[in-house]
């Protein structure tokens, strides 16, 4: 594995699934990998290296990993054995001896927390020696360990703050498979959002699994000493010239501090909007769910948020058919959603996974009832997204740019809400933020006119992408 002998790049394609901590970690695997002459691919057909990189939140995601690995062996059996097959992601973590079991065509397993260590394990594994498997937890080490300098891809950047979980959540892989909350320095944040808007990224995503448990401390030595949360990283975020917006994902509701929600109120370049998920609206399942919260702390902090900031909108995951929820359990979380009217919403069948606290609970529910409910609680979601993107037809709002559109002229980009915004003279802006006038909106997406040329504009990477 490596580099040819005739110093030709090597194919390199990486199938993500699941969270943006997965679409970050793959875009780190590419920056890892590039020293060693791999680089990327558009289709695993033509690579000498797939990796893919999964996720094990649901079962119907672990189950997509093993039939992607048959499909890949029969590619690489056609290919004379060449191809070579990484399983890296959560499902590797989780599941890692078992993929080495069932599928021998897999040539290195690895977790999450040990990307950095691939070109090691890659060596190795081409001189047959060493172990074909690393899933170690030291995320502090992984994030100190992997290239300081990273390539902008376009307008948007994600930089994780913290990783891993330990609210335990009866229903969730997360703790176990990301390991134990760890926090990055601020330091590092900042210094990685510099790096980035020196490439021209204006818009900065902090992420994390559970990114408002973010918490660090700075050194005393740039007088910004003291404890942080992440309202104090934000307004510190907002400072770097070229930051446009600012958005964070996905908070859980106990740890949505004054100090988050004021940052709400005056941090300008931080986008309105909180996906915050609520997962049921009934204070029971809530408890068997161990969430640490009731359905009226939920409905309090988006009280909160909304004195800070109006125009805040709300995202929100929810779970459905929970072991023991009843029908009146079902139906106190549709009067939530009815109640909060949420812009966006992302509803689960419950999903067993072996190992957590729930799969061992009593009162399964029947898939058909999950089923019923899941597709009663998605018409109640729909309707929700349609009447608050109906409700922005008038509105003059920031988009930013990142793709042409299907026909000439036409540009897509989103707003600080998350929805797609299409435009019809806007194909020259790509990588801005410009101000938009909505003129309409279906249940996904809004259209909208360009504003007279006074909106924000961010100037480098415009210039690139046109
Ligand atoms: N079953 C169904 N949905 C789940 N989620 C997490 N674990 C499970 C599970 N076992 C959902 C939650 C979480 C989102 C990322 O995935 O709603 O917020
Ligand atoms: Fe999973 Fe709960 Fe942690 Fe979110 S907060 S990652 S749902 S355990």
């Amino acid at each position: 594995m490596g580099q040819g002998p005739t110093g030709k790049p090597k194919g390199l394609f990486i199938k993500t699934y699941g969270c943006q901590m997965n679409v970050y970690d793959s875009e780190r695997m590419r920056d890892v990998l590039k020293p060693l002459g791999y680089a990327p691919v558009d289709t695993p057909e033509a690579a000498d290296l797939v990796v893919l990189n999964t996720c094990h939140i649901r079962e119907k995601a672990t189950e997509k990993v093993f039939s992607e690995l048959g499909q890949l062996r029969r590619m690489k059996e056609a290919g004379g054995g060449v191809m070579r097959i990484i399983v890296a992601g959560c499902v590797a973590q989780a599941e890692g001896a078992e993929i080495m079991r069932r599928q021998p065509a897999v040539d290195l397993v690895v977790g999450p927390q040990s990307y950095h260590r691939l070109p090691e394990m890659i060596a190795r594994a081409s001189r047959q020696t060493g172990d074909r498997l690393e899933t170690d937890f030291a995320a502090d080490e992984k994030f100190d360990a992997l290239p300081k300098s990273r390539e902008a891809n376009g307008p948007s950047a994600f930089v994780p703050v913290q990783e891993g979980c330990d609210k335990f959540c009866t229903f969730c892989v997360v703790p176990y498979t990301r390991g134990a909350e760890f926090s990055r320095s601020a330091e590092a944040i900042l210094a990685e959002t510099r790096e980035l808007t020196r490439q021209g990224v204006s818009e900065i995503v902090l992420i994390g699994q559970n990114v408002n448990a973010w918490h660090g401390a700075a050194s005393v030595h740039d007088g910004l000493g003291g404890a942080w949360g992440l309202g104090r990283l934000i307004r510190q975020v907002a400072r770097i010239g070229g930051v446009e917006r600012i958005r964070y994902t996905t908070s859980h509701p106990r740890d949505m501090d004054d100090a988050l929600i004021e940052a709400h109120a005056d941090v300008e370049q931080l986008a309105p909007f909180l996906h915050l998920p609520v997962q049921s609206g009934s204070d029971r399942i809530l408890k068997a769910m161990n969430r640490g919260h009731t359905a009226a702390d939920y409905r309090q902090i988006v009280a909160r948020a909304r004195a800070a900031r109006p125009d805040i909108a709300f995202a929100s995951d929810f779970i459905v058919g929970f072991p023991g929820e009843s029908d009146a359990d079902f139906e106190a979380t549709l009067a939530l959603v009815g109640e909060v009217g949420f812009a966006q919403g992302y509803a689960f069948k419950y999903s067993r996974r072996p190992g957590t606290p729930a799969a061992g609970m009593d009162l399964q529910v029947d898939e058909a009832v999950k089923d019923e409910r899941l597709a009663r609680l998605l018409v109640e979601i729909w309707r929700g997204a349609q009447a608050f993107n109906e409700a922005q037809i008038g509105k003059r709002m920031p988009v930013l740019f990142n793709r042409k559109g299907k026909h000439r002229g036409q540009a897509l980009g989103y707003s600080a809400y998350m929805q797609p915004v299409h435009v019809e003279d806007g194909a020259a802006l790509m990588g801005r933020i410009l101000d938009v006038d909505i003129v309409g909106a279906t249940q996904t997406s809004l259209t909208g006119r360009m504003a007279a040329m006074t909106g924000r504009t961010t100037g480098t990477l415009s210039e690139a992408i046109a």
